[in-house]
């Protein structure tokens, strides 16, 4: 009785199994609208692969197909124009698609879910999502490598110190720092790549949780809609959402090595540390004082990460008490998900734009000593065994530092002191910039390193 009461916009599916109406409380909550209405277009492209698979079968008559195809149009239609009434009372997106294209079609329209069900659908619309999600996170994360390898052919070779424990430590062409970004980066990227592999399979035909007896055509859909392949197994495909979890892994890992960034940079910015100015485009000042220039907008990208982590730890937890297979609780997958995405999104698009206008200032090279552990291998060359070797040195700038000098100012009688193994030749291990020239192995942080590193990241990222 009270289903037929029902007004045409709000009618339930099963409204003829269940009699009471939800209150508005109910409503809401039951309601996801609000957030999966962003899979409209997926799921539309979704319905339609899956009516042409089954026109194709047979099942539906080639009428009622072109029937369901001009009416989905017409709802992505009105969808796009923002006209299409969507009232909460229908849950999802789903269904409110599937109401206005019976709208629009009459009886025709009601065939379409036929062989599917909402728990095979939300994760083939997911699916789709998170497909597209991956790659664009994957050309901004390229976009901001490119700006780092820019940076880095154009200030890459200036002489700065490299840091351990936020202490000096040894001298470094900058471009080293600038392409360990990079390196990061394409981690990134490979685990969004491997993600997008487990994310590219189709579950339509899985139905609610034991597939159908609807003859379908499984790897017919799954081509129509550009998945290489179909899950196997009914049961794991409605309640899988790893695929998600992992998505979220990605954001959360891209987050933190973003926050990293932004904290050296944050650092470096700083007036004690004057290696770097950022243009006034990505910095704020204050209301009340008036010389102030701060690095708001690293500042939000090293916080935005925080939501990523959030959204990973939330995803997880949301899944690990699940009993098989589809649960409601799945309904709020997409929060989690789409939040993670989002706000990386916003965060990595601001990123290259930071870099490439930035300006890297030298800073004194002179005091922190740099060139100790390079004065210590000069000491092995001669014959010293490093222990011993390391020993001297530290002897050596104990004193240094006593008489406020730095080890290049030392004179040759003051070193000769310390070992007799010191020559004049010493004087070329001496000084950042002179360290930086000896560096040997590959990947060291050496200009003749830097060139070989830029050259493999220009051929990468072309
Ligand atoms: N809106 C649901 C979701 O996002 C899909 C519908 C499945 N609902 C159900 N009662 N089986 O997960």
């Amino acid at each position: 009785m009270a289903a037929k009461k029902q007004n045409k916009s709000s009618r339930k599916s099963w409204g003829h199994r269940l009699t009471a109406e939800a209150d508005a409380a109910t409503a809401e909550l039951l309601a996801s609208l609000d957030v999966d209405v962003a899979l409209w277009k997926y799921d539309i492209a979704g319905s339609l692969a899956h009516a042409q698979m089954l026109s194709e079968q047979g099942i539906l008559k080639k009428k009622e197909f072109t029937a369901i195809k001009r009416g989905l149009a017409s709802v992505a239609e009105d969808i796009e124009a923002g006209t299409l009434d969507m009232p909460l009372a229908l849950e999802d997106i789903h269904m409110v698609i599937e109401t206005a294209l019976t709208d629009r079609t009459g009886e025709v329209g009601r065939k379409l879910h036929t062989g599917r069900s909402r728990n095979d659908q939300i994760t083939l619309d997911l699916r789709m999502w998170a497909r597209d999600a991956a790659e664009t996170l994957a050309q901004h994360i390229a976009e901001l490598q490119r700006a780092f390898v820019e940076l880095a052919e154009r200030d890459g070779k200036t002489v700065v110190p490299a840091y351990t424990h936020l202490q000096r430590a040894q001298p470094i062409v900058a471009g080293q720092a600038m392409l360990a970004y990079v390196e990061m980066l394409q981690r990134d990227a490979d685990r969004l790549a491997d993600c997008r592999k487990r994310i590219n399979v189709c579950p339509l035909g899985s139905g609610a949780v034991a597939g159908t007896s609807i003859p379908l055509d499984r790897a017919r859909t799954a081509e129509l809609l550009g998945f290489p392949k179909y899950s196997r197994n009914s049961i794991d495909a409605t309640s899988d959402r790893d695929f998600l979890a992992e998505l979220c892994f990605c954001c959360a890992t891209l987050g933190m090595h973003l926050s990293r960034w932004c904290e050296d940079w944050i650092i470096y910015a700083s007036s004690e540390f004057g290696l770097l100015e950022l243009h006034d485009a990505y910095c704020t000042s204050s209301s009340m004082m008036p010389q102030k220039r701060n690095a708001d907008t690293l500042e939000l990208i090293r916080g935005r990460s925080a939501n990523a982590l959030a959204q990973l730890v939330g995803i997880l937890t949301l899944l690990k008490g699940l009993p098989l297979a589809y649960n409601r609780d799945l309904q709020d997958d997409k929060r989690f998900a789409f939040e993670a995405v989002e706000g990386i999104r916003q965060a990595i698009a601001v990123a290259p734009g930071i870099v490439r206008a930035a300006t890297l200032r030298q800073p004194d090279l002179t005091s922190g000593y740099l060139d100790a552990t390079s004065l210590a291998e000069y000491l092995v060359n001669k014959g010293v065994p490093f222990r011993t070797a390391h020993g001297i040195v530290g002897t050596i700038v104990a004193e240094a530092e006593r008489r406020d000098l730095p080890l290049s100012d030392l004179s040759l009688d003051d070193l000769q002191a310390h070992s007799d193994a010191i020559e004049a030749d010493v004087a070329t291990y001496l000084t950042a910039e002179n360290v930086v020239k000896r560096y040997a192995p590959d990947g060291a942080a050496g200009a003749k390193q830097l060139t070989k590193q830029l050259r493999f990241w220009k051929r990468t990222l072309a």
